[in-house]
């Protein structure tokens, strides 16, 4: 369901000194980053680090004062969020934003606002139902009836059924339990194992993001501080202390980053 394009090793997605502007207030301060075909690419940081104004920016929802967002060779900064749909640009936004009063079905049909042919659909619709098989037989619920991490699930699985090569995804793991999260993410592992779906994640429980990721990221105060394979990453002291800061094991599954005022 997923394009397969024949280019390999190049970067997907990449942004080059990306700057963003809420009115006066400098959200992004020059945001270069990669993500290769195939890979999952996470970027980690506190309440406020430019996560989600990042992805706005790569999924055209916000358009950068200054830098370039390239897809493969050219230039997408700018565009429409229904075009970066349509090349494949799938962004799953912070707080899952599910049509409420819709169905699950009605959900999950407007994720292929951007495509035609109906039979594809219904082909793309069974693939999402053998990732996520409890939507199937919610099909008809009203989506703000399901749970927290159905809720999650269906927004996935919208995201899906526009096809895409790259999923953006902010904080799917926000306001689940660990079991959920474990769950979710290894969907998305086999989703990139399968489907050779790319994806570049935004978290801040930096545990599991390093788990499924190859690379990270680390932004502080809309900047890249940081950047390695995820298993430096999780070796490097700065992340140790931030996440392993708690001194009790009991404590470091539940520690979130939305807890800590500043990043060391
Ligand atoms: N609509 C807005 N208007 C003005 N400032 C904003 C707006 N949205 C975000 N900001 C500011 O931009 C900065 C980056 O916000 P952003 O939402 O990108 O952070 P984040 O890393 O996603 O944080 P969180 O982990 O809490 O979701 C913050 O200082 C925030 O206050
Ligand atoms: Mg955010």
């Amino acid at each position: 369901m997923v394009h397969k394009s024949e280019i390999s090793n190049s970067s997907l997605l990449e942004t080059k000194n990306i700057e963003s502007y809420y009115g006066p207030i400098m959200a992004l301060k020059g945001v270069s980053l990669k993500v290769k075909q195939g890979q999952i690419v996470t970027v980690l940081g506190a309440n406020g680090a430019g996560k989600t104004t990042l992805l706005k920016n790569i999924s055209g929802v916000m358009v950068p004062e200054k830098g370039n967002i390239l897809h493969y060779k050219d230039n997408i900064q700018g565009f429409d969020t229904d075009k970066l749909v349509q090349k494949g640009i799938s962004h799953v936004p912070e707080g899952r934003e599910i049509f409420p009063l819709l169905s699950v079905e009605q959900n999950l049909n407007l994720g292929a606002f951007t495509r035609k042919n109906g039979s594809d659909i219904r082909k793309d619709l069974d693939v999402v139902f053998s990732y996520f098989p409890i939507l199937k037989s919610r099909l008809a619920q009203q989506a703000n009836t399901l749970s927290g991490g159905e809720q999650q699930m269906l927004a996935i699985g919208r995201g899906l059924m526009s096809r895409p090569s790259i999923m953006l995804l902010d904080e799917p793991s926000l306001g689940l339990s660990p079991i959920l999260v474990k769950e979710i993410f290894s969907i998305l592992r086999k989703l990139n194992k399968e489907q050779k779906l790319t994806i570049l994640l935004v978290e801040q429980n930096a545990k599991a993001a390093l788990d499924l990721a190859d690379y990270g990221y680390v932004m502080e105060l809309g900047r890249i501080v940081l950047d390695g394979n995820s298993t430096d990453l999780k070796n490097s002291k700065d992340i140790q202390e931030f996440y392993l800061g708690a001194k009790e094991e009991s404590q470091l599954t539940q520690r979130r980053w939305k807890n800590r005022k500043t990043w060391r």
